[in-house]
């Protein structure tokens, strides 16, 4: 079954924020953000941009009749700048203006004159300042100081990720309309609707009741949106609290690009302790995470990397620590897969350092620590392990010693070319690690021609979720498609919903549907039973008539429905879905604090050139845990994005801000994200089929985030052709691993003019 997006999608019907007709009367918004990263505010003067023609007002933090701050786990961020400016592009002042271009005109009118104060970029500079937003956390397993006595072999290093720019096509942004009675309707691009409706009602101090947040859809979210689409919100729902007047506001690229949050980057040092059968008997990684000028979801993507900073190896004695470091960057956020890909990243480091100095295939490390069942994870859940079914069933089907015959043939026939093979094995864990925070509500309504309206708290941003949402409904009830609709997410249909986000979104919703699907269904049993006159506890719906079991009879679906409203039953009902089990310990940072974890393993092959340093992927082969798949073709969609999305983390997409704190890399011509070209020439998945029992919607399991990880693949791979043309060279654990990156690698310094004359001596 088809994405039921797609054919709008294809016509450009599809409803975005910036297509919602716009009222009569409608403003226009912009944010005037700070010029510089770090200082005091001395005098801002909004006088010229007052004067123009057009400018209707400018709001500041005077004017926020509640609070000022929109800080999710820690109140640490202002809406408005009062008087220090924290980054580059810290919202200041907001104009309200007739045109979207005169109110972006106005903002370039506005000059502030600010104090400058020291600006921190690094991490790790500003832990050595004691500037940490949270105190350290660390996780433990064994104990790590015997442990490293029984290693037969040591490494350590040091490994670096950088940010990653969220790029979802559509940019931030709100509409806000007023009602009457000083109530106030929101259309957000957010994934978290409650997180706008709450923070709105702080700021403008009036009770969450009155704010309709509404969402149809985003143009993609990638965690972008779960904290930071609500800044955007609150500043027209400002507006329009004092003007009465519609307003509106969608970023510019470029300012978007500036003044949001983007991928936590992450420095951190690690050791590995090997006994002589290669088994990895002790861990140590120090994580010193970018959290930006605030705290924003950092704290809760700090905790994802220390669940996450073995992946999918058994490890029994592990010391992880985490720095959630504060610096003069606009605050980072949450990004498809929450600190995961950070985490998992350091280990593959360390085991790929232990490798080379070994003289061995990372593979052969890798594979022999992989999860198996009952294995304890350094948080205390037990692992129900996939590993090495994904491992062994990718080797199998994929042909890896085929492959590595080939590569390595390619390698001793090519001197300019060299091919880079790697293996990538993921584990997730799916459930939002702070457990209230898993639950979900549908409201479903059967009218009274038969039709079903179903509402949830799901924000489809892509992933496909309305349509998994339509599936279950019309499983439950054995209906086609046509007689099921998916509304638009809103807080005063769905209440105190969580954001779409954590992969969970489909497990979490899903079951909702699917409960108040089967008490619906309940219901209309009695009804079934009375007119057809015997017992219907087997009922179901095809053709649009009711079967009793596999008997056809002539009540029609319609009849039935009719029926039951002229008996006075309910044709709607709201459910509440809370999966059991998860729980989490902060205090001891032990629990179980996931309903499940999704696994999968990728092989990818690169082909280098190694006189130009740059590099195409011939192929990303996957084996990958879905449970049972619900949807294959939306799966899968979710499996290729997400592996092209981690390979331009790893590879290309180069946040660079310079030491003032200023992004340099603020426009699509100066950062490169994947397109077509970039995109490796074969990407195959292959589906491992599991049976047991799960905690996610259908026996499915969740989609959203895991393959990202796959991307990580994509590193190594490039990593192991530079060694194949340079066996000595001194490839850093830092990414992305650019063009220019792999250049300077295959030419060290040192060697670069006999090398370069070598590789002219052969073309
Ligand atoms: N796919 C598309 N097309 N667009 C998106 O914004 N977000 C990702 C992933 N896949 C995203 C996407 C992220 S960060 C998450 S957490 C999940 O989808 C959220 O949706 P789910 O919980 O329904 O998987
Ligand atoms: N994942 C994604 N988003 C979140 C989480 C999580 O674990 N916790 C809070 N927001
Ligand atoms: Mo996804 S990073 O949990 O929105």
């Amino acid at each position: 079954m088809q994405n039921i997006d797609s054919i709008t999608h294809v016509r450009g019907e599809s409803i975005y924020l910036d297509d919602i007709p716009l009222q009569q009367e409608t403003l226009f918004g912009a944010a005037f953000g700070s010029p510089i990263a770090h200082g005091k505010i001395i005098h801002l003067d909004i006088s010229a941009a007052e004067k123009m023609a057009g400018v209707v007002r400018i709001f500041t933090y005077k004017d926020i009749p509640g609070d000022n701050q929109i800080g999710g786990i820690v109140p640490d961020e202002p809406l408005l700048a009062e008087d220090e400016v924290h980054f580059n592009g810290m919202p200041v002042a907001f104009v309200v203006a007739e045109t979207n271009e005169i109110a972006q005109a106005a903002v370039k009118s506005i000059t502030i004159d600010i104090e400058p104060l020291p600006v921190i970029t690094d991490p790790r500079e500003a832990k050595e300042k004691g500037k940490l937003i949270i105190p350290p956390r660390t996780f433990s397993l064994g104990n790590i100081d015997k442990a490293w006595k029984k290693c037969t072999h040591i490494f350590e290093g040091i490994a670096e990720t950088n940010g990653q720019e969220h790029l979802y096509i559509e940019t931030q942004g709100a509409y806000t309309i007023p009602q009457e009675n000083d109530c106030i309707k929101v259309y957000s691009s957010t994934q978290g609707p409650t997180a706008v409706q709450r923070h709105m009602a702080a700021v403008l101090k009036i009770p969450m009741h009155r704010l309709e947040v509404d969402v149809t859809r985003l143009g993609g979210g990638f965690g972008g949106k779960e904290d930071q689409a609500t800044a955007w919100a609150i500043l027209c729902a400002l507006a329009t609290y004092h003007l009465k007047k519609p307003v509106k506001y969608c970023l510019h690229r470029m300012e978007d690009m500036r003044m949001t949050g983007k991928r936590n980057p992450y420095s951190s040092d690690f050791k590995i302790g090997l006994d002589k059968n290669l088994k990895i008997i002790a861990y140590e990684a120090t994580f010193y995470q970018n959290a930006g000028a605030a705290a924003d979801l950092s704290p809760a993507v700090l905790e994802r990397t220390l669940f996450h900073c073995t992946n999918s190896y058994f490890v029994p004695n592990v010391k992880a620590t985490a720095y959630c470091c504060k610096t003069n960057l606009p605050p980072n956020t949450a990004f498809r897969g929450f600190g995961g890909p950070q985490g998992m990243f350091v280990i593959e480091a360390a085991i790929a350092k232990a490798a080379e100095a070994l003289g061995i295939d990372a593979s052969e490390i890798q594979k022999k620590n992989l999860l198996k069942d009952g294995d304890e994870f350094p948080y205390g859940q037990k692992a129900e392990s996939e590993a090495k079914n994904c491992w062994e069933e990718a080797e199998d089907i994929y042909e890896i010693k085929k492959l590595r015959k080939q590569v390595k043939k390619f390698n001793e026939e090519n001197h300019l070319h060299k091919k880079g093979i790697s293996f990538m094995p993921i584990c997730f864990g799916i459930s939002f690690t702070k457990t209230f925070m898993n639950q979900a509500r549908a409201l479903v309504h059967i009218y009274t021609d038969g039709s079903i309206s179903v509402s949830t708290g799901a924000v489809e941003m892509g992933q496909g979720v309305n349509t998994k949402m339509a599936q279950v409904a019309a499983t439950i009830f054995s209906l086609p498609l046509s007689k099921i609709k998916i509304h638009t997410t809103n807080t005063f249909r769905i209440a105190n919903t969580s954001p779409s986000a954590a992969s969970a979104t489909a497990d979490l919703n899903g079951k909702a549907v699917q409960m108040a699907c089967i008490n619906l269904m309940e219901r209309l049993k009695p009804v079934a039973e009375k007119v057809l006159k015997q017992p219907c506890d087997k009922m179901r719906i095809e053709e649009g008539l009711v079967h009793i079991g596999n008997k056809k009879t002539e009540l029609t679906w319609g009849n039935l429905i009719a029926t039951a409203y002229m008996s006075r039953v309910n044709l709607s009902e709201h459910a509440h879905y809370a999966p059991p089990q998860v729980h989490f310990d902060p205090t001891i940072e032990k629990g179980h604090p996931f309903a499940y974890h999704v696994y999968g393993t990728a092989i990818t092959v690169v082909t280098v050139d190694c006189l130009r340093g740059i590099y195409t992927f011939d192929a990303v082969k996957v084996v990958h845990d879905f449970g049972t798949t619900m949807n294959p073709v939306v799966d899968l969609g979710q499996i290729e994005g997400g592996i092209v999305q981690g390979m331009g983390w790893m590879t290309m997409e180069e946040i660079i801000y310079d030491k003032e704190g200023r992004l340099r890399s603020n426009a699509l011509s100066t950062y490169k994200v994947p397109d077509i070209y970039s995109v490796p020439e074969e990407i195959k998945v292959h589906f491992l089929k599991t049976k047991k029992d799960n905690l996610a919607i259908f026996r499915s399991k969740a989609v959203g985030e895991p393959p990202l990880m796959y991307g990580i693949g994509a590193f190594f791979a490039v990593r192991n052709a530079i060694k194949a043309f340079h066996p000595s060279a001194d490839v850093k654990f830092s990414a992305p691993i650019t063009p220019e990156k792999v250049l300077m690698s295959l030419y060290p310094k040192k060697e670069r003019s006999q090398t370069i004359k070598e590789a002219y001596h052969i073309l």
